[in-house]
């Protein structure tokens, strides 16, 4: 498994600090989104795990089982699996319980998750399952090397979903697996209004409760606002050089897991972005 680099998590503010942002206008900007999502996570970390537990109603245990069915069909003995935005590790934990043969690295841009992460792998396994913390639109892995990516609830959190998309590409190999679930855009106005509305007064209550924070939580209604709906996802996955081969919508959109396979040629946007000198390579090691 290739080696990733540093750390480099903006440091936090504090939940009253996050609290007076605009949070609008931080998931408006790319430059600005990361700064605002890193530093709340960093302050989820603690309760993260709860707080999924509650606020699904049990339901995200049984989409991440969901999906990690389709992990077992489709993943070869002896992967190289990555999983993007990891948390606390649930779906590289589940890859690794799996596959005992496979190596699997988990990489979350808040340190808070990683060292959570690391505090769950058995000593048997220390060697093969990784945490580090990074950064899934700048990856340092190399070109192909990897099998299967994981993402639960992560492109949505970046500041350009469709430029993480082809970092992703660029490091699976070709006919290479993307697992994702997320929360999307439901295509129909009324259940948005109704389903958004449910996560933002929900999400503000626990926000004050545990944090005196509303925007902590309230958070995940906003980032689907600004995000797409698992069709223009579907069409986005596409367009960066992958063909999907199932998707599964719960919540009539609200929650959707794809599948899709690494197209041998690159992407369009992976190839204008090396015409552009910003791709990297990190040699593997030895
Ligand atoms: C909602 S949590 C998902 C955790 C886990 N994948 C799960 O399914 O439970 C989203 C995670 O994305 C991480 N994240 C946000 N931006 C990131 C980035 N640019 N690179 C890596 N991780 C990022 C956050 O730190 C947070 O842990």
């Amino acid at each position: 498994m290739p080696q990733p680099s540093e750390p480099s998590s903006p440091p936090p503010a504090s939940p009253r600090e996050l609290a007076a942002l605009d949070l609008e206008a931080y998931l408006r900007d790319p430059l600005r989104k990361q700064a605002f999502v890193t530093p709340m996570f960093e302050h989820i970390a603690p309760r993260y795990d709860t707080f999924t537990r509650l606020f699904s109603l049990g339901m995200d245990a049984r989409w991440k089982a969901a999906l990690m069915d389709w992990f077992a069909e489709r993943t070869p003995t002896r992967a190289e699996v990555l999983d993007v935005a990891c948390g606390t590790g649930d779906l590289a934990l589940r890859a690794a319980a799996l596959r005992p043969a496979a190596s699997v690295l988990g990489i979350d841009a808040a340190e808070g998750m990683v060292a959570r992460a690391r505090a769950r792998v058995g000593a048997g396994d220390r060697t093969r399952v990784r945490f580090e913390t990074g950064d899934l639109t700048r990856l340092p892995l190399p070109d192909a090397s990897i099998d299967v990516v994981l993402g639960g609830y992560a492109l949505r959190n970046v500041p350009q979903y469709e430029a993480a998309l082809v970092e992703l590409h660029r490091v699976l190999r070709p006919g290479g697996i993307l697992l994702t679930l997320d929360f999307y855009r439901p295509p129909s106005a009324a259940w948005r209004a109704l389903f958004l509305g449910y996560l933002q007064l929900s999400g503000s209550v626990v926000g004050w409760w545990w944090h005196r924070a509303p925007v902590i939580y309230a958070y995940i209604a906003h980032s689907i606002r600004h995000y797409v709906s698992a069709a223009e996802f579907e069409r986005a996955l596409e367009r960066t050089g992958f063909d999907t081969t199932a998707r599964r919508e719960h919540l009539l959109g609200g929650i959707a897991l794809h599948a899709a396979v690494r197209r041998s040629a690159p992407s369009r946007s992976s190839e204008a972005r090396h015409q552009h000198g910003t791709r990297r390579t990190v040699p593997r090691p030895g």
